[in-house]
């Protein structure tokens, strides 16, 4: 076998021109990981954050950098002491929040993050499921989404807001959500029972309110001034996009990083949570945590025909440059899929 690979990597941070395909070694599995042949990746909003260093002094990267935070993959050799898989079996991942390394020919990454792959969907689409769907069913669970409950889900024509719109509705509740004119098709396929078309008209003007909200569009100004308003008071917003709120990153600073990095949230973030403060509103910004359980249940739903992965657009690894300017246009209505080794 030989011992370097392809892969889409980072020279350094910075724009478009710094991602790159690379020859790069094979990765070497620790305990407990799993090799994978990957199939596919994902893009998300969030590699542009990694590659242009928006975080780099809450998590930085040495470089090259092997960009890609979700994957599909065969699993091709067990790190010691793992047993949830076995070589040959098909594989879905959101990578460790640290990692990236997901758009490389190989991979390994720890087992318990992994899940076996939907067998109802070609593999290389099922690597748009993992990132997207469980930040939308955490979220749901942060929310305590039941049988009846009138949720508001912002942003509904992305990777998330598909995914919540549809795992609301699953949950029995009522999906008020916002999309453009161009969303509006897919949030409705998804099962939307509304749609306020957030070019035309604010959520503060409508007549209803809500209690739950899942806030996927974020923006400081639109918190405060569209999305808090139309939250009644004593509700709840788990917003995934909008200011990050105080213990947010806990799971991923030392602890002595914690202080300093969350009086700075706070500082950013205090006008938001006065005002939602001064109507018992809780705002909670929520960093999803991987998490290879709760992506089975997932992969499960999918099987069952009940979810679906909602795919933008289908990319070769050669034409990575195109899926990143997809996924910078800002305008996806699902998941872009990066095909590396293709269907097994
Ligand atoms: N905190 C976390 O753990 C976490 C996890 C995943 C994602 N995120 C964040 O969550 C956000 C959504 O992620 P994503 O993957 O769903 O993004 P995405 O797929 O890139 O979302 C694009 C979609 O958003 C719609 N949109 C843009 N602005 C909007 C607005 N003001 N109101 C309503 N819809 C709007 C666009 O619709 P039109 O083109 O039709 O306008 C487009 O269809 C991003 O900011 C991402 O960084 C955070």
């Amino acid at each position: 076998m030989a011992s370097t690979m392809k892969a889409i990597a980072y020279s350094a941070y910075g724009g478009p021109e710094v991602t790159k395909l690379m020859e790069l070694p094979l990765p070497t599995p620790r305990a407990g990981d799993v090799t994978v042949r990957v199939a596919a990746g994902s893009l998300n909003p969030v590699d542009k954050h990694q590659r242009n260093g928006t975080f780099k002094a809450l998590i930085p990267y040495s470089f090259p950098a092997i960009g890609g935070n979700e994957f599909s993959g065969v699993v091709t050799a067990l790190g010691e002491g793992v047993d949830r898989f076995a070589v040959g079996d098909s594989v879905v991942c959101r990578t460790e929040k640290t990692a990236m390394r997901a758009f490389a020919e190989y991979t390994t990454m720890p087992a318990h993050l992994c899940a076996k792959a939907p067998t109802t969907m070609p593999l290389t689409d099922a690597a748009g499921l993992p990132l997207a769907s469980v930040t939308a069913e955490q979220c749901l669970d942060l929310l305590e989404v039941k049988a009846g409950d009138r949720v508001l889900v912002t942003g509904g024509a992305g990777g998330v807001g598909l995914f919540a719109i549809q795992l609301a509705k699953l949950r029995g509740a009522h999906v008020t959500t916002t999309a453009s004119d161009a969303g509006k098709p897919f949030v409705e396929k998804a099962g939307a029972d509304e749609v306020v078309n957030y070019k035309t008209t604010k959520l503060a003007d409508m007549p209803q309110k809500w209690t739950k909200v899942l806030d996927a569009a974020g923006g400081d100004d639109a918190i405060l001034n569209d999305v808090l308003p139309a939250v009644e008071d004593g509700g709840k917003i788990i917003s995934i996009a909008g200011p990050q709120s105080p213990g947010c990153f806990d799971g991923v600073l030392s602890w002595w990083m914690k202080p300093v990095i969350n009086l700075v949230i706070w500082a950013r973030a205090r006008t938001v949570l006065n005002a939602a403060a001064t109507r018992n509103i809780t705002y909670q910004w929520w960093f999803m945590v991987p998490n290879g359980d709760q992506l089975a249940k997932l992969v499960g739903y999918v099987d069952e025909g009940k979810l679906v992965v909602n795919i933008d657009s289908r990319f070769k690894m050669a034409e990575f440059k195109d899926a990143y300017e997809r996924l910078e246009s800002g305008r996806c209505k699902g998941k872009i899929v990066l095909e590396i080794g293709g269907n097994p």
